[in-house]
């Protein structure tokens, strides 16, 4: 390290001022490296010398070990003697040099060949998830033909059948994961962490039977951004047979926040069902609600029955900033998939074993989600308000 010092003899007076400023320089730069990574012990580090400057740190380093010192006890990030400690760093990479950490990811396909920085023509800013059964392949081509390629898309696979896809041009460019029987929530929980997509502003996460004739995501996108919906639906046309009148699409309307339900079914009309509230078969989340959303989602309770009114937990103020879009609908075709890949019991039909199971993960969320809040109350001395999870009054 650090040629010129070592090189010893300088013949002319200008290599000499040459190494002077090529030194004050170098001692600007360290000083301002110490500053801002003080942790970095720099004469130590084993980097090809072909990436240091030609000057010596060691010196920079000894000049500025006072000011490292006074740091310590200041609570700073700081250096114990030659290694690297970076408290601030990811948990677990705190031996690392934070210039090195890459503690996101993405779903971008790369190539086995040619310059790195050449490898992605556009970056899709959004994600589209299904989860899929092969015997919907028709539905689904449909359905992602409606996605630009402003979109990565990700195919969950429950029965296990992946390759067939291929039919598809687009199968090709997207993400398969294959595990059997599992449901959306049980892969969204494992694969959608939100480091890992963490470069896409939106994410969808939807069912497989879903017709997406009057849908148009790109346009969707839009009306979701100008009306601040950090959690969205498309409305779902009457026809659908729906559930709830929040997610029914309004004719007058572009978008709404919030709908009219029996009297006694919302203890407030800011609360669901009646407001802060989207269905769990098509929701659409910004990047900061999935990721409070993923960290609600438990790893036992597959159905995700109950998320939806839970999903209010992750916004403020959540009636507000959780929506409808009627401009863009759906229409749920409530084919039976996954509800078949359960198992005959008792001399039950493998779809009641299924459906029993979801009203048991319903009871089960809420009972952790409001024995949650007592805690934290009770932890800080609060008399907690009404629960988030006492939904019907
Ligand atoms: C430095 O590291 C050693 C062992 O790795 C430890 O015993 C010591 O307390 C550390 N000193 C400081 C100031 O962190
Ligand atoms: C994809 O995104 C770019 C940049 O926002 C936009 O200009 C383009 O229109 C989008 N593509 C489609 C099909 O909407
Ligand atoms: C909604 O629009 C349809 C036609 O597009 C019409 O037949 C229907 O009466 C309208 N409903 C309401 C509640 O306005
Ligand atoms: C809490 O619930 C009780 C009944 O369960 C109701 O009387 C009261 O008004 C509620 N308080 C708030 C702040 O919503």
């Amino acid at each position: 390290m650090g040629t010129p010092i070592r090189s010893g003899s300088f013949r002319t007076a200008t290599e000499r001022m040459k190494l002077i400023v090529g030194v004050f320089i170098g001692v600007v730069f360290g000083f301002f490296l110490g500053v801002s990574l003080p942790t970095l012990s720099l004469s130590k580090m084993n980097l090809p010398s072909s990436l240091l400057p030609s000057f010596d740190l060691t010196y920079v380093e000894d000049k500025y070990s006072n000011l490292q010192n006074r740091k310590m006890s200041n609570g700073l990030p700081r250096s114990n003697g030659t290694k690297i400690w970076v408290p601030t760093n990811p948990k677990g990479a705190e031996r690392l040099p934070p210039g090195i950490v890459n503690s996101e990811s993405d779903y971008y396909a790369r190539r086995l060949w040619g310059q790195v920085h050449e490898d992605l023509p556009i970056k899709p800013k959004y994600l589209v998830t299904f989860t899929v059964g092969y015997d919907q392949r028709n539905n689904i081509d449909a359905a992602i033909k409606k996605f630009s390629e402003n979109f990565t898309t990700v195919l969950f696979h429950y029965d296990g059948r992946v390759d067939e896809w291929h039919q598809f041009e687009w199968s090709k460019r997207a993400i398969h994961v294959s595990v059997q029987k599992q449901t959306k929530w049980w892969y969204a929980k494992r694969f959608l962490h939100p480091d890992i997509v963490a470069p896409y502003d939106y994410i969808f996460i939807w069912d497989e039977d879903l017709g997406l004739e009057n849908f148009d995501a790109e346009e969707y996108l839009r009306l979701v951004r100008e009306n601040g919906l950090e959690i969205s639906q498309p409305a779902l046309d009457p026809r659908s047979g729906y559930t709830w009148q929040m997610t029914k699409k309004k004719n007058d309307s572009i978008i709404h926040k919030e709908a009219e339900e029996k009297s006694d079914w919302c203890a407030d009309t800011h609360l669901p069902p009646c407001a802060a509230f989207v269905e769990i078969m098509a929701p659409v989340f910004s990047r900061d609600a999935w990721r409070c959303v993923w960290h609600m989602i438990q790893n036992d309770l597959v159905h995700g029955w109950g998320l939806d009114f839970a999903l209010r937990n992750c916004v403020e103020p959540a009636h507000e900033k959780i929506g409808v879009v009627d401009a863009q609908w759906i229409l749920h075709q409530g084919v039976p998939s996954l509800g078949n890949q359960g198992q005959a019991e008792d001399g039950k039909a493998p779809w009641q074993g299924v459906r029993d199971r979801c009203y048991k993960e319903w009871t089960m969320f809420q009972e952790r989600m409001s024995q949650a809040e007592k805690e934290y109350f009770q932890a800080m001395g609060i008399t907690p308000p009404n629960s988030s999870t006492n939904y019907f009054g």
